[in-house]
């Protein structure tokens, strides 16, 4: 019969916590719920990390896994458009212009948009013909936008001033280790 010390014990377990420093704890219960818990959990991902791949290809698949969201990605601004980053999900179209579909229309407005049904919003660039509503949210460093976070869902009327609220504080937080 295998016996442990506490202290054994206690070793196991330490070192069970150290393997699992990168797996995510899914919360259960509201959306807002699962952000309050998510959000810290990605400040710890980020660390001092500096590297912006890194950062954004966690943050996407921490979203990803948290919600279970279609699709989860990054649009960064290169000279005069936005060119697929990092992300999670089915491939995707890779450059979009400043004003055209959802992406380029918060880069130009530098707002966050929700959009209830993409069918509804006028030049709503489809990469998939399975997404049908979307939230975006301008990345902001010093006033100018430098890229776009974009979620998509595979349900009407997913998102709202919840996400929003979450994501852009989420947002705010990557920004300032890019
Ligand atoms: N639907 C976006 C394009 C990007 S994909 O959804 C990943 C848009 O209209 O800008």
């Amino acid at each position: 019969m295998l016996s442990l010390s506490n202290d054994g014990l206690i070793t196991i377990l330490f070192s069970k916590l150290l393997i699992m420093a990168e797996d995510l704890i899914i919360a259960s219960g509201s959306k807002a719920e699962k952000y309050e818990q998510l959000l810290p959990q990605i400040l710890a991902l980020i660390g001092s990390e500096t590297d912006p791949i890194a950062n954004l290809a966690n943050v996407a698949a921490a979203l990803k896994e948290t919600f279970g969201f279609f699709w989860v990605g990054f649009y960064l601004v290169k000279t005069d458009e936005l060119v697929l980053g990092p992300f999670q999900g089915p491939v995707a179209c890779t450059r979009i212009q400043k004003g055209r579909g959802v992406c380029g229309a918060s880069w130009e407005s530098k707002a966050t948009i929700v959009v209830e049904d993409v069918e509804q919003f006028p030049g709503h660039i489809a990469c998939s013909s399975l997404s049908k509503s979307e939230i975006v949210i301008p990345l902001l460093k010093d006033g100018a936008v430098i890229g776009v976070l974009d979620v998509d869902s595979e349900s009407l009327n997913s998102f709202d001033t919840t996400d929003a609220h979450y994501l852009e504080e989420l947002c705010r937080w990557l920004v300032s280790h890019l």
